[in-house]
């Protein structure tokens, strides 16, 4: 994607909310989340130049902006996903343009099957690296050099400084908090039982269909990135019963209230 688009949506994005310096991406049943936000304005996706529009379900598709704990925050209620028909510079343009908009930090969140047996729906688990199961990069095309090397590195993808404030946060408050391995499936189409054992085998702790192509686009452009995840189910083939996206909906919706909670307290704590 040219850096033109990317600036003119980002322009609109300043002139209607004006920057930031943190940014929460809400994922499934997080979205209400926006609630949280003192001085709240918003800016519908399909009043953004060149941006896409979001339609999977449960994703509203508004850019809010407002202060949270003192500071300025965008939270993005609803993103892209790659099998929605989207190309993966699509589904991580918002990052660009965040970047642009002095976004130094952001906070990754989503739904997503549990693959790790001890841990159960409900949980809340802190990403502490992912693999890309796609086979798809969004960073293949020409490097935009203007937000990041050609070959970045990807060894610290999701913050150690932000993965240990969050534990500590979720200890003060009682929240049980899992640390593990997302791995990226394109979906739509939930994984088959061989799929999760393979996953389990290469180290996943969790399997989902979002996350890790934002979180490489970030790192390219220096953001520091912060994962959680609402296990929102056993991933397929562990319980002897079919996956839906209602009960991923509605076991979000029960976790809300921590979910919610730790991340207040993360803001908060952020330097
Ligand atoms: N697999 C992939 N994505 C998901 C799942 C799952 O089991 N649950 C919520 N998002």
């Amino acid at each position: 994607m040219e850096l033109s688009r990317i600036q003119t949506a980002a322009e609109k994005v300043r002139a209607a909310l004006g920057e930031a310096e943190l940014a929460i991406v809400l994922g499934s049943g997080l979205g209400s989340h926006v609630e949280t936000l003192a001085e709240a304005s918003s800016l519908p996706y399909a009043e953004i130049p060149g941006f896409p529009v979001s339609t999977a379900p449960g994703h509203a598709g508004r850019w809010w902006a407002g202060t949270l704990r003192g500071k300025r925050v965008y939270m993005l209620q609803g993103r892209f996903h790659y099998y929605e028909g989207y190309g993966l510079d699509e589904v991580t343009m918002y990052v660009r343009m965040m970047k642009l908009l002095g976004v130094k930090t952001l906070i990754l969140t989503n739904a997503a099957g549990c693959v790790n047996t001890a841990w159960a729906p409900g949980d809340l688990m802190v990403v502490t690296d992912c693999i890309n199961y796609s086979g798809k990069n969004p960073l293949i095309g020409p490097n935009l050099d203007a937000f990041g090397p050609r070959f970045p590195d990807m060894s610290e993808a999701y913050s150690r400084r932000l993965r240990a404030l969050c534990a500590a946060e979720a200890d003060k408050l009682g929240i049980t908090l899992r640390e593990g391995v997302y791995m990226w499936f394109s979906g739509p189409t939930y994984e088959t039982p061989a799929e999760i054992r393979m996953a389990r085998i290469l180290g996943a702790d969790a399997v989902g269909m979002s996350t890790v192509p934002e979180t490489i686009v970030a790192r390219h452009c220096g953001l520091e990135v912060l994962g959680i995840s609402c296990l929102t189910n056993m991933a397929a083939g562990i319980l002897d019963q079919p996956l839906n996206h209602r009960e991923v909906e509605e076991v979000a919706g029960k976790a809300q209230t921590r979910f919610r909670a730790l991340l207040d307290a993360v803001v908060a704590a952020m330097a």
